[in-house]
């Protein structure tokens, strides 16, 4: 069997890492993109050459172009800017939907059965720029947030209690913002119920934590936003395709009617396998649940108006 093909657009902090660990696991070969002239064959050739020492025979080149992305199996699309304090994710549509647009537009002439894994902020809206622009049937269009946010709320919990990271199985639904919805009722420590192991309080400090989880490594950044955690995401989500793993993450999928959504990207629990999203699962929510999760398709709907006035 020949190797899987990546590629990732924007070779910055969260494309170079992403082809970082793509390569290490050995998930397949890697073409790293960026305008920035010699910068992605600068990184790609440092990762390359670190092989030798973690025992990995993963390809990785760089380019300024598009020759070397010719069929894809998968696309990550990291370009564009990211925030800095004082900013929110929604500040960054404007430039970021330009730049989408333009790689979106190039990998469709190369890799026109790409799955394409958007990973550009606004999430949620960037992703709908991706379905836009590319005209891919929606299983093949998958935004990346809700593995990130649903680490951050597991890494939360298991500080919180005290136990292992694998314990911990958390939910997150919604868009990627302020209005995301992490679920308690969901989420279970070693199968038990989170609500019955931490006090109330606590888990809603901790669910607000997690909705400002990237506001606050952008704090603490001052010149940027979070890649590690981020790459570790998208890492998980093509290893899941490409291994056809039909695993259950959460991932911003289009819906049309599933939880009441129509012709939105929102973030959802959906199966991911060889074909990319394999099947949206429609979650019994209560009527709290509901009504948050129609807050957060309310903000996507926002950003996607503007979006269509955009483009
Ligand atoms: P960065 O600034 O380190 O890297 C962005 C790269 O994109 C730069 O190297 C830039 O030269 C490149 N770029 C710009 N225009 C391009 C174009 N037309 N073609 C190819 N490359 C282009 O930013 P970072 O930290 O890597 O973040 C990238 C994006 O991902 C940001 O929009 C950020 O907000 C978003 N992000 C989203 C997350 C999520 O959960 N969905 C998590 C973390 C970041
Ligand atoms: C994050 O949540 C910046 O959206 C990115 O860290």
């Amino acid at each position: 069997m020949s190797r899987k093909k990546i590629t990732v657009v924007g070779a910055g902090n969260v494309g170079a890492t992403t082809a970082q660990r793509l390569i290490e696991k050995e998930i397949g070969d890697v073409v790293l993109v960026d305008i920035v002239q010699d910068m992605p064959q600068g990184k790609a050739l440092d990762i390359l050459e670190s092989g030798p020492i973690y025992d990995y025979d993963s390809r990785i080149i760089g380019t300024n172009g598009y020759e070397e992305t010719k069929n894809s199996d998968i696309a990550v699309i990291t370009s564009g800017i990211p925030r800095k304090p004082g900013m929110s994710r929604d500040d960054l549509l404007k430039v970021n939907a330009g730049i989408v647009k333009s790689v979106i537009e190039n990998i469709v002439k190369t890799s026109p059965n790409t799955i394409l894994i958007v990973v550009s902020n606004p999430l949620d809206a960037m992703t709908y720029v991706a379905h836009k622009v590319s005209r891919f049937p929606k299983h093949r269009i998958i935004g990346m947030a809700g593995v990130l946010d649903a680490a951050r709320f597991s890494a939360f919990i298991a500080m919180e209690l005290n136990v292992s990271v694998e314990n911990v199985n958390a939910f997150v639904l919604g868009g990627h913002g302020d209005t995301m919805v992490p679920s308690t009722r969901y989420t279970t420590v070693a199968g038990v119920p989170v609500e019955e192991l931490i006090p109330k309080a606590r888990l809603e400090a901790i669910v607000k934590r997690t909705r400002d989880g990237g506001a606050e490594i952008v704090n603490l950044l001052k010149t940027g936003s979070a890649f590690y955690a981020p790459s570790a995401a998208v890492m998980e989500m093509v290893e899941a395709i490409l291994k056809d793993k039909k695993k259950i993450l959460p991932c911003a999928a289009l819906c049309e009617g599933e939880y009441g959504i129509n012709g939105l990207f929102v973030g959802v629990p959906v199966k991911l396998g060889a074909k990319g999203i394999e099947q949206i699962f429609e979650i019994k929510l209560n009527a709290e649940e509901s009504a948050a999760l129609k807050r957060s398709a309310d903000a996507v709907k926002t950003l996607c108006e503007q979006v269509d006035k955009l483009l």
